[in-house]
């Protein structure tokens, strides 16, 4: 007779016990970046409520600034770096193909045991890592450290109008670890690869192998297309998350939406119905869009001002690049 595999025995429920973030120094406002490209501060700022962003110095590395993050995340959970034993990284602008940048977060924050491995989904690769780790600590156990990390700058052309005042550097992270009580819902997640052209790097790395001379390539996108899908589509994404967590709008405390545009998240409120006393995050006015790390960094900004608490019901939703998206109902740390 086959002997029988053994399964692993996890959690009941997960929740998110702590958050941290990183902003690098240097903080660039819109007049510095029309150095760069034909603009104003204030076209930059009633099209996409922009004032200022971060722009990482060279010794602020991915793994850098991810360790800032992840090491107050693992603190604000009550937990030692010898707990987590896993680390997810969602990025896009590690530019090693190989070895995955987690390998070197575990490593610098001294989670010797942990797993670690990076995913890329674009803007919305942080809420994947939060599925992933959720449903890993439902298998398995365990404490599962996400940390979202972006040095947009590597991969931005200065003189490109579509992108050049739209992005930003920094990391935030989460540790994710078993409850007593449910504290992250469903996942709504999915992709529109038809439309895989609207972000987009001009050119794979293989290009610089065959013509040395050509320019590194740069991320572009096709603002409206991406305008128009954000507004449209994932409104409907919000609602069918709280539609699988049981909850409508106006359970919900915070929102917090990849920050990709004010006016976008605006639209987006507006389409899902949300009461005006739920709390909307707005970390792009000062800090821009960071891709994969700006939605722990906006969570971790609206705890630390007053304006969430503890205990909150959120409603993250990332997107971007793919196109992808996901979205879930989690309680705030
Ligand atoms: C990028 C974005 C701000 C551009 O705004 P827009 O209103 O769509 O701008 P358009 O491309 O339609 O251009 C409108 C006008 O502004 C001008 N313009 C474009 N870029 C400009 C810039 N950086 N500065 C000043 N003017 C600019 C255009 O030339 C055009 O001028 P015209 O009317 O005289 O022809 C907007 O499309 C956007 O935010 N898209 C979503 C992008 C996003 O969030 N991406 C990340 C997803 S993860």
């Amino acid at each position: 007779m086959k002997a029988e595999i053994a399964v692993p025995d996890g959690a009941r429920h997960t929740r998110i016990l702590g958050v941290g973030a990183y902003r690098p120094r240097s903080v660039v406002d819109n007049h510095e970046v029309c150095r760069y490209i034909d603009s104003s501060d204030e076209w930059i700022r009633s099209r996409t409520g922009i004032v200022t962003r971060r722009w990482a110095g060279p010794d602020e590395t991915l793994g850098v600034m991810a360790e800032h993050a992840a090491s107050k995340a693992i603190a604000a959970a009550g937990l030692t770096p010898d707990r987590i034993t896993c680390v997810i990284a969602a990025t896009f602008t590690h530019l090693m193909q190989t070895p995955a940048i987690a390998t070197e977060i575990a490593h610098r924050i001294g989670a010797t045991e942990a797993a670690a491995f990076d995913i890329t989904a674009g803007c919305a690769g942080f809420v994947h890592g939060v599925v992933l780790a959720s449903d890993a600590v439902r298998a398995r156990g365990g404490h599962v450290l996400v940390v979202g990390v972006e040095r947009m700058t590597d991969l931005l052309d200065l003189s490109d109008r579509s992108t050049a005042f739209i992005f930003g550097d920094g990391a935030g992270a989460v540790v994710i670890g078993p409850s007593d009580t449910p504290g992250i819902g469903p996942a709504v997640w999915g992709a529109d690869g038809s439309q895989a052209d609207a972000i987009e790097q001009t050119a794979p790395w293989d290009v610089l192998k065959d013509d040395p001379t050509h320019k590194f390539p740069a991320l572009r996108q096709d603002g409206q297309r991406v305008f128009r899908w954000a507004v449209y589509e994932m409104a409907k994404v919000a609602k069918e998350a709280l539609d699988v967590a049981g909850i409508g709008p106006a359970d919900l405390d915070t929102f917090i939406p990849h920050q990709a545009n004010e006016r976008i998240i605006d639209s987006m409120a507006k389409s899902i119905g949300l009461p005006p006393d739920v709390t909307v995050a707005k970390d792009i006015v000062t800090n821009g869009n960071t891709s994969g790390a700006s939605i722990p960094q906006a969570m971790e900004a609206v705890l630390a001002s007053g304006a969430a608490h503890s205990g909150d019901t959120a409603l993250l939703l990332g997107y971007g690049s793919g196109l992808s998206y996901a979205a879930v109902v989690a309680t705030l740390p």
